[in-house]
């Protein structure tokens, strides 16, 4: 880890009900206790308001965010009902949406100006598939689809990357620590070409099959500044562990 603070990201996806305040209330107060580590949930649109409440200091995100401010987009949530349910961050781009809901870099770039508009912080994916790593120019592809999804107003007092190679994504697949630290500078490379210096407090998370076994070594890398954890983010029992790891990284 870095001078950077460490930020550890649960992202719930299509799961939790309200059943599951329990475990946010316990993840909250181990995040309480560990006032060197930013921890966020990211949980579905409907459990924002009660995660919200339940955990009052606690950073609760949603998962996307319409790029228009109201309009006619049927089942789809804006950055001010975020706001209103008690949501402080938006994750964009994630690799799910982009591949289910067909969403381009240039959209996800919108989402995150809309967020940002609305006083979100946000984490912004970018990931490459198997076929990508395969042909052995991952990082060329990763950096392009970052430099594109990036908004105009990027700044790292309210943005952060996650790097999360689709391959790796609930497959139990790790990618290596040498290819997480050449992705990594690759991608605050390309970011000091757009921000400047700023790239340099901009923190990149690793995502991707994150556990309580790997995440020390993970965090270890030098431009790794944390993670976006999902399978491993549902249950205090596992994602405490990972809180952990950063703390002492
Ligand atoms: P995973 O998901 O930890 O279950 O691989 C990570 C993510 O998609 O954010």
């Amino acid at each position: 880890m870095t001078t950077r603070r460490p930020l550890i990201a649960g992202n719930w996806k299509m799961n939790g009900l309200k059943a599951s305040l329990g475990e946010i209330s316990a993840i909250a107060a181990e995040a309480a206790a560990s006032p060197a580590v930013d921890v966020a949930l990211f949980v579905p649109a409907t459990l924002i308001a009660p995660a919200a409440a339940a955990a009052p200091d606690f950073l609760i995100g949603g998962q996307d965010v319409h790029e228009n401010e109201s309009g006619a987009h049927t089942g789809c949530v804006s950055a001010a009902m975020l706001v209103e349910a008690g949501a402080k961050g938006v994750i964009v781009g994630h690799s799910e949406r982009r591949t289910d809901q067909h969403e381009t870099s240039d959209t996800v770039a919108a989402k995150a100006s809309r967020a940002k508009a609305a006083g979100l912080s946000v984490i912004l994916c970018v990931g490459e598939s198997l076929a990508v790593r395969d042909a052995g120019n991952a990082e060329e592809v990763v950096s392009a689809q970052l430099i594109e999804s990036l908004p105009q107003e990027a700044a790292s007092d309210w943005l952060s990357i996650a790097y999360e190679p689709i391959w790796a994504i609930g497959t139990g697949r790790v990618a290596t620590v040498e290819a997480i630290d050449a992705m990594h500078r690759a991608l605050r490379a390309a970011l000091r070409g757009v921000i400047g210096e700023d790239a340099d407090k901009l923190r990149i998370l690793y995502g991707g099959s994150v556990n309580g076994e790997n995440a020390a070594e993970i965090f270890a890398v030098a431009d790794v500044d944390g993670g976006l954890v999902g399978g491993a983010s549902l249950t205090a029992g596992k994602f405490v562990p990972i809180i952990k790891a950063a703390r002492s990284a």
